[in-house]
């Protein structure tokens, strides 16, 4: 949904310090995020991840829009030891939307 993606824009602005997306995007603090959705955890090229990132995707976690919003929401309770320094998104609203924005990046 282009509304939804682009209200998400918006919301993404509070990523930027820290994530890139589009085709010039470049690891920084965070990785790239492009085709994050439907990617395995921990697995964009040489971006160094924390321990436990690198091992739930080893173990299988996949960036569904369900395991994002869950993700986005309160990172540091859904990944104990994540070195994502990110509060969380508290509203639903900014949750789907900063997911539909992101569905428009492919990899
Ligand atoms: C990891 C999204 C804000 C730093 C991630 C991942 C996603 C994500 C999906 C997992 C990537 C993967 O598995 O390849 C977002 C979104 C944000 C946001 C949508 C805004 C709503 C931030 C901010 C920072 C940050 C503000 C820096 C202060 C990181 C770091 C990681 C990460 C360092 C790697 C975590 C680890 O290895 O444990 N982010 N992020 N993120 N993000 Fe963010």
């Amino acid at each position: 949904d282009a509304a939804l993606a682009e209200e998400g824009e918006k919301v993404f602005r509070k990523c930027k310090s820290c994530h890139q997306v589009g085709e010039d995007a470049k690891n920084r603090v965070g990785p790239i995020l492009n085709g994050i959705v439907g990617k395995p955890a921990g697995a964009v090229e040489g971006f160094r991840y924390s321990k436990p990132m690198t091992a739930a995707g080893e173990e299988g976690l996949v960036w569904s829009e369900a395991e994002l919003i869950a993700f986005l929401a309160k990172p540091k309770d859904y990944m104990k030891g994540t070195k994502m320094a990110f509060a969380g998104l508290r509203k639903e609203d900014d949750l789907l939307a900063v997911v539909e924005y992101l569905k428009s990046f492919e990899e």
